[in-house]
């Protein structure tokens, strides 16, 4: 691939899916393989939920969050996520914030807040993104679309040991509890909900690794790939 590619000619592997699904983990893999950039959408739906809270804002005032949506202070580097200036990679990883991310994402204001956002990360030599919409709404052009799932019980089962090994304290009930009532929402608001395209394909990951998982994004995209040369 050379840098001379019109904007959406630039390869995107766009891995959409319910929260708690391993997408994130699966995507950055992909990303550092291929030597593509990463963006991880969920990640500014929970910088708005951040800074909403931070500055009190009315959560019934759609345009000031909009407002708040578009002029975002962010900086993704390396794995670090900064908020004005502080490391708030932590911070947007708790489930309040992961709650009201989910809440805010409905909002049509906030989601055309962020597109722009969210294209410009089009970058030569290609783009991994994983989020709701990637696919559907945001990159309707991408090279390889996947819907990446696995059963609410294992996504719960993840979840708590991700915490656990952060020394952070969690309860396995309510954190399936929150899980199906974000994939409840998620999935049913009217405005780019979370649901397979028809051009998307399955991953169902409940009994896959995360190597197995990686290598059968890998596989698709190079079997794509080798169809394009020739
Ligand atoms: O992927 P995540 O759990 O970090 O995302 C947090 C919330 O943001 C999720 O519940 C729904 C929302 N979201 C969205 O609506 N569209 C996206 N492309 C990414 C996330």
């Amino acid at each position: 691939m050379n840098d001379y590619l019109q904007a959406d000619e630039i390869p995107v592997i766009a891995i959409d899916g319910p929260s708690a699904s391993g997408k994130g983990t699966i995507a950055q893999l992909v990303a550092k393989k291929l030597g593509f950039h990463y963006l991880d959408s969920g990640a500014l739906y929970r910088l708005v939920a951040l800074k909403t809270a931070q500055s009190q804002a009315d959560i019934e005032d759609k345009d000031l969050l909009a407002d708040i949506a578009r002029n975002l202070n962010v900086l993704f580097k390396n794995e670090v996520i900064y908020l004005d200036g502080k490391n708030v990679t932590d911070d947007i990883r708790t489930e309040e914030c992961g709650i009201l991310a989910s809440q805010l994402a409905a909002y049509p204001q906030i989601r055309e807040a962020l597109t722009e956002r969210q294209r410009k990360f089009r970058q030569p030599p290609g783009l991994v993104t994983d989020g709701r919409d990637m696919g559907s709404v945001i990159f309707p052009n991408a090279i390889l679309k996947i819907f990446l799932t696995a059963s609410a019980e294992i996504r719960a089962q993840r979840r708590y040991k991700q915490l656990k090994e952060k020394g952070i304290n969690a309860n396995i009930i309510d954190l399936l509890q929150d899980i199906q009532k974000r994939d409840e929402r998620d999935s049913n608001r009217s405005i780019a909900p979370l649901q397979q395209s028809t051009d998307a394909k399955l991953l169902d990951t409940t009994s896959l690794t995360i190597s197995q998982a990686q290598d059968a994004v890998l596989c698709w995209y190079n079997e794509i790939f080798a169809k394009i040369r020739v």
